[in-house]
């Protein structure tokens, strides 16, 4: 019997040949499905980092802020400090230091201090706080929310801190200790009657 010729213009590849090219086709898909997996682990770990990293730098809102040290704090009962970019109001009161966030509770109107009443008030609706940031009148459902103080020594321990119900922290006999305000965690005010 004889054999099929091979069509004209196509050469006859022979068995050796042939499974030469299925190799290459086996080792073209192996390197595909290495390349696929390796980029899969790069993106996974791409992933993983951004979620590992904090979201927000320190000094910025939404992160830890270093408002100064003890020694440099507002007096007890004097006008509150006004930190804008870091949205919060500093306010020594007779009880400790508070952070107070400056958006009104109400609807979120920025409200300002007033030093001939000694006392907040937000200029969209008339409510009133006092200088610890209590709710006197006003539309407003509750006082005044306020952000977590953390006082630390040179070494960076913590003296003293804002109790986890919120109110003022005594400060601590050391004008060296700093000021840090995480504005990443706020307490909100006591809702009222
Ligand atoms: S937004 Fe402040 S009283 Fe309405």
């Amino acid at each position: 019997m004889t054999e099929a010729a091979a069509p004209a213009g196509q050469a006859e590849q022979s068995p050796s040949e042939e499974s030469e090219l299925k190799l290459n086709r086996r080792e073209f898909l192996n390197i595909a499905w290495l390349a696929s997996l390796g980029f899969l682990t790069l993106s996974l770990g791409g992933i993983t980092i951004l979620f590992a990293m904090p979201r927000f730098r320190e000094g910025e809102f939404g992160g830890m802020f270093t408002a100064g040290t003890v020694g440099q704090a507002p007096a007890v009962n004097t006008t509150p400090e006004n930190f804008a970019k870091l949205k919060f109001w500093l306010s020594n009161t007779p009880e400790g230091l508070m952070a107070l966030y400056k958006v009104c509770p109400h609807l979120g109107c920025l409200y300002s201090w007033n030093d001939q009443e000694f006392k907040f008030i937000c200029p969209c609706h008339g409510s009133q706080y006092e200088h610890n940031g209590d709710y006197i009148l006003g539309p407003a459902p509750r006082s005044l929310d306020h952000f977590v103080i953390r006082i630390e020594d040179e070494n960076g321990t913590v003296l003293a801190q804002t109790p986890t119900e919120g109110g003022p922290v005594a400060l601590p006999d050391n004008p060296n200790a700093v000021i840090r305000i995480d504005t990443g965690s706020r307490i909100l005010g006591e809702t009222h009657g």
